[in-house]
């Protein structure tokens, strides 16, 4: 055990975390999932290697549910947003506690989606064995998984990995983003093979591809500023993170962090929605972080911040460099490198998992290990 535990120490690095650790690994990590469909060599189309296998089935599905716990989970909410506005292809997420026990309709000619880390979640395992007794016409069956050997790879049609490498932190953070880069590839797969997408859509968003591992790696610079941000969070009791359209997944992973691993309350809200309830708890000393790039959204979430600092709300906005947003009396920014609007969940999630770590590490909880959760739930 002593040699296991050296061992592990040793693999941290000059990291004082493994989620730290994995945090940074995310730019190669990401690139290495790009890569299973992006060729540099040929940036205006996809590998014609990448899910060749699966064309005939993924030629004919018609709908797409998503089924995942936690993290996971929320890749699928952007998943959602994606595959709607995109290709036009109609995407149900939910998350495998609750599909499991309603008796769902599963739509013919679906394409299931089982969003697990570890392949071995108890829930998403059975829901996704529910769904196959069921047997629907023209189910087609997809584990986006990390782990090659797991169940919910060997119990599915197709697999799709994600390259991540081992992720030891429990609160999951490489997994998560090379989820969202694995999602994108295969709706472009999906819009390609089912004639969806245009090829100049398809080049552009290909060369955003491309782009990513740098804006991934630029977003790390944002470690510093962040722990100073950071600071504010140390004694409070209750957070609210704000965000709209694709933000708002992220809004919810970021409170799922910073529950998991600070001990925290937090809420993950559409800042559209904080009219119908979260408004009544805005005061001085709930902080609210706010998902802000300067998207087609922006100009709605800023009037949602106005309300909020009318009321005397502290507000702590991760902005695009480009929106030009101003600091001021209970108004911290800092700023994000820009991004195109598709694919800025992926480089926001980078913030908020940096906000999560410093306010855990300041509050002296085990980051890696937070108590009462485990990497993998395995029983229900
Ligand atoms: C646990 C972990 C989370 C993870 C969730 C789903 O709650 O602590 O980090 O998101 O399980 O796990 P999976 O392996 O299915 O992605």
């Amino acid at each position: 055990h002593e040699i296991d535990a050296a061992q592990h120490n040793a693999d941290k690095g000059e990291f004082k975390h493994y989620m730290l650790k994995e945090i940074y690994e995310q730019p190669d990590a990401v690139a290495r999932t790009l890569e299973m469909a992006l060729d540099s060599d040929e940036p205006t189309k996809l590998r014609d290697d990448f899910l060749q296998r699966h064309e005939a089935q993924l030629k004919g599905i018609k709908h797409v549910q998503v089924i995942a716990c936690g993290t996971s989970y929320h890749s699928g909410l952007v998943a959602k947003y994606w595959f709607e506005s995109l290709i036009r292809v109609p995407c149900s997420v939910e998350v495998a506690s609750e599909f499991r026990y309603r008796n769902p309709v599963v739509i013919d000619n679906s394409l299931v989606i089982c969003i697990s880390q570890s392949g071995e979640t108890a829930d998403t395992l059975s829901a996704l064995r529910d769904i196959q007794k069921q047997s629907p016409v023209g189910l087609v069956s997809l584990a986006l998984c990390n782990v090659p050997t797991s169940s919910l790879v060997r119990e599915t049609d197709v697999f799709l990995p994600t390259l991540a490498g081992p992720e030891i932190g429990v609160a999951s953070t490489k997994a998560f983003t090379t989820q969202l880069a694995a999602l994108m590839l295969l709706l472009l797969k999906v819009g390609v093979i089912q004639r969806r997408m245009t090829d100049e859509n398809l080049r552009t968003l290909l060369g955003q591809l491309q782009q990513l591992p740098g804006q991934l790696h630029a977003s790390l610079h944002l470690d510093a500023p962040i722990k100073v941000m950071s600071e504010h969070f140390e004694y409070k009791k209750s957070c609210l993170f704000l965000g709209r359209g694709l933000q708002f997944p992220i809004a919810l992973e970021g409170a799922l962090k910073l529950k998991e691993i600070s001990y925290i309350h937090a809420e993950g809200y559409a800042a559209g929605e904080l009219k119908h309830g979260p408004l009544a708890l805005v005061d001085k000393d709930m902080p609210i972080v706010v998902l802000a790039p300067k998207d087609s959204m922006f100009d709605k979430l800023k009037a949602n911040m106005q309300e909020v600092h009318a009321r005397h709300g502290e507000l702590f906005v991760f902005a695009s460099q480009s929106s030009q947003m101003v600091a001021e009396d209970r108004l911290h920014v800092v700023y994000v490198p820009d991004v195109c609007e598709t694919l800025a969940p992926i480089v926001y999630s980078v913030p908020v998992q940096l906000l999560s770590y410093h306010v855990a590490v300041m509050r002296g909880t085990d980051v890696d290990q937070p108590r009462n959760l485990a990497k993998s739930v395995t029983v229900e």
